[in-house]
């Protein structure tokens, strides 16, 4: 008697569209989708991002009627980015009451209650006129420190106008302890806080850059704080030191160019995971499908998979929406 053909047997799984779908064991929902959204201060008509195809500099009002659609969709969750009309030193518009952010999510929580999770991006390089995710020295370099105060003055301000959760991207050291601090000093004890922990110096974040309206002065760079591509255990520990402070989830970027982080910190750590498939990931899927190269949404479909079959719990993606449309209400 031979042994069974190996082969043979592993395709009895795939004959079918049914038998496939009953098999599978990574299902991306719409609950797993947080979409980024982009609100301009002083517009009066949402503004296309060329680089961000499908994706808007929103006004107040087209954001509240994106939300209510995206609620509609079946999304759970969108995260918040602010693009003031005038930047300064110290990115004020970030912490200001009457910033952008703030006042609209002041107009979301007053459409939506608790129906949608509002995240705000909590940072100030879209509010500063040299780009950096912080305030300069006498030296030009980026204050830790000074910035940590900043940070906790604009996770207050969030959550006074109603943000569910508030997402410190800046990597400076002691930020998720400042903003936690603050927050329990002002009051706020349900806000959760979503780290961007484990955040890498990616080149990938172009299009975003676009759409934030923010160039880096003198032809800068964040490496001096967001982290080497070419350190992998590194991640680690800025996510363990984020959860010793008070971080309530944690957060993988980018995401498909580093399933291999988001991997190693799903075995590693037990709060919900979040990974962001950023502005450039999208654009490249979408810059290839215009040229005929790629099938666009199955890729895009591919790629999100990729980062949930390799351990997040939510990713944040500019293609919820269309996700969301080809699906239908769940
Ligand atoms: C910083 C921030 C960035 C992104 C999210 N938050 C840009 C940066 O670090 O330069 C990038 C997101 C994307 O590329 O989609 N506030």
């Amino acid at each position: 008697m031979s042994a069974p053909d190996p082969v043979d047997r592993l395709r009895r799984l795939r004959t079918t569209p049914a038998v496939r779908d009953l098999v599978a064991d990574v299902n991306l929902s719409t609950n797993d989708l947080v979409a980024p959204l982009f609100v301009r201060e002083q517009i009066v008509e949402p503004q296309p991002i060329e680089s961000l195809p499908g994706v808007v500099q929103h006004t107040v009002d087209s954001v509240r009627r994106e939300v209510a659609e995206l609620v509609e969709l079946g999304l759970r969750a969108v995260v918040l980015f602010g693009v003031p009309a005038v930047k300064d030193a110290v990115g004020s518009g970030a912490y200001d009451p009457d910033g952008i952010v703030q006042v609209a999510l002041r107009a979301l929580r007053a459409d939506l209650g608790d129906e949608v999770v509002l995240i705000a991006d909590l940072c100030v390089d879209e509010y500063t006129d040299h780009g950096h995710c912080g305030v300069l020295d006498a030296h030009g370099r980026v204050d830790n420190d000074a910035t940590l105060e900043l940070y906790a003055r604009a996770g207050v301000a969030q959550a006074d106008a109603g943000a569910h959760i508030v997402a410190p991207s800046g990597m400076m050291d002691g930020q998720v302890a400042a903003i936690r601090e603050a927050l329990d000093r002002a009051g706020h004890q349900s806000p959760a806080i979503l780290a961007y922990a484990a955040k890498y110096a990616s080149a990938l974040y172009g299009p975003f850059r676009d759409a934030v309206d923010v160039e880096i002065a003198d032809g800068g760079d964040r490496r001096g704080y967001q982290q080497d591509p070419r350190r992998r255990r590194e991640a680690m520990l800025e996510i363990t030191r984020d959860l010793e402070q008070g971080a309530d989830m944690i957060m993988v970027k980018p995401a498909v160019a580093y399933l291999d982080i988001i991997a190693a910190a799903h075995e590693r750590f037990e709060v919900p995971l979040a990974a962001y498939h950023v502005s450039g990931e999208y654009a490249m899927v979408h810059a290839a499908a215009e040229r005929g190269w790629i099938d666009g949404p199955a890729v895009m479909v591919e790629q999100l998979t990729a980062i949930k079959r390799a351990g997040a719990d939510l990713i944040l993606t500019y293609a919820a929406r269309s996700f969301a449309e080809s699906v239908g209400r769940p």
